[in-house]
């Protein structure tokens, strides 16, 4: 199988590079393809000539998106649909990541694949409207929502909290936003199968369970061995430009359907902190 990878030097991307064995794989970042460029995009599609495409690209910074509102819609929205254009023009199926900010965060119950789209903010909006386009352009897609991603050799919300931890004797995390974590291995590697299956539609992939960024602050320290103590506060207390989902838990029965299982976050947590060992030397 030939698989052209936008996004491939990103936190999900290089989870890919990494995971994907056995098959033909090429990965751009945006120096070899601009997503808002649709020439550029076709250019590579019909120079690698892929059977699947994964669109791993986007604009991630939820704040920046705020006030880009532009570059926002460019890149996650404008981009994915040019991306959704080259795949159909060269024949290719496609994976296009998404994420649970396309809800509005108010449920109290795991968000199914159905439930309505809802986004309070630009990020949100602008993959939204992506997923809209992309199931216009090319009904076969497969778009995966997924939430809470982490993983060694980015910016992400255990390597932030373990180089705090390590400052500060103590640290005050919002308890009143729960969630999904995600480790970018066990995406990639779902992402692979979801491929290999023939995957179609909207599929939910995260790690199993839920908790808050407080708890999971909690456990990131205690599993590192550290001293410092994580105290609970609110979201009215940490008050940031882009509002965020207080339950953004994804329902796990889509992946379910094609026979996706995936390790319990705090396993995956584990598997993170002896990566990242590795990765420190
Ligand atoms: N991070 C999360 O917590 C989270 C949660 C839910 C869903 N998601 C979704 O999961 C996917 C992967 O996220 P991630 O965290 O791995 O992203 P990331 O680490 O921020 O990486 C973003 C990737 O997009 C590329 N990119 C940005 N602008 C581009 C452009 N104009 N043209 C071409 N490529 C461009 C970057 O390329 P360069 O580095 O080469 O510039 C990079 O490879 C995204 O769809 C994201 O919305 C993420």
């Amino acid at each position: 199988m030939r698989v052209t990878i936008f996004g491939a030097t990103g936190l999900l991307g290089k989870a890919l590079l990494q995971e994907w064995k056995k098959d033909d794989i090429l990965g751009l970042g945006s120096k070899d393809a601009d997503i808002r460029d649709a020439g550029a995009v076709r250019a590579a599609v019909e120079r690698t000539q892929p059977e699947w495409i994964v669109n791993a690209a986007a604009y991630t910074d939820v704040d920046g998106c705020e006030s880009n509102r532009e570059l926002a819609f460019a890149v996650n929205c404008q981009g994915a649909a040019n991306i959704t254009a080259a795949a159909k023009a060269a024949g290719a199926r496609l994976i296009s990541l998404s994420t649970d900010y396309v809800f509005d965060g108010r449920g109290s119950a795991p968000y199914e694949t159905t439930s309505p789209r809802a986004p309070r903010s630009v990020y949100g909006h602008s993959k939204a409207q992506a997923e809209e386009r992309i199931a216009e352009i090319l009904p076969t897609a497969c778009i995966v929502r997924t939430s809470w991603l982490f993983g060694v050799g980015g910016k992400c919300f255990p390597d932030t909290i373990l180089k705090m931890a390590a400052k500060r004797p103590w640290l005050d995390v919002v308890d009143d936003q729960r969630g999904s974590p995600t480790h970018a291995p066990d995406l990639a590697r779902a992402i692979v199968q979801l491929c290999r299956r023939g995957a179609t539609g909207i599929v939910h992939v995260t790690n199993d369970g839920e908790c808050s960024w407080f708890e999971f602050a909690r456990e990131i320290v205690s599993a590192a061995g550290l001293n410092a103590c994580i105290r609970p506060t609110t979201s009215e207390k940490f008050v940031r430009p882009a509002e965020r989902p207080k339950y953004s838990v994804l329902s796990r029965s889509s992946r379910e359907h094609y026979g996706v299982a995936m390790p319990h976050w705090r396993e995956a947590l584990r598997d993170y902190l002896s990566a990242r060992r590795e990765w420190q030397g």
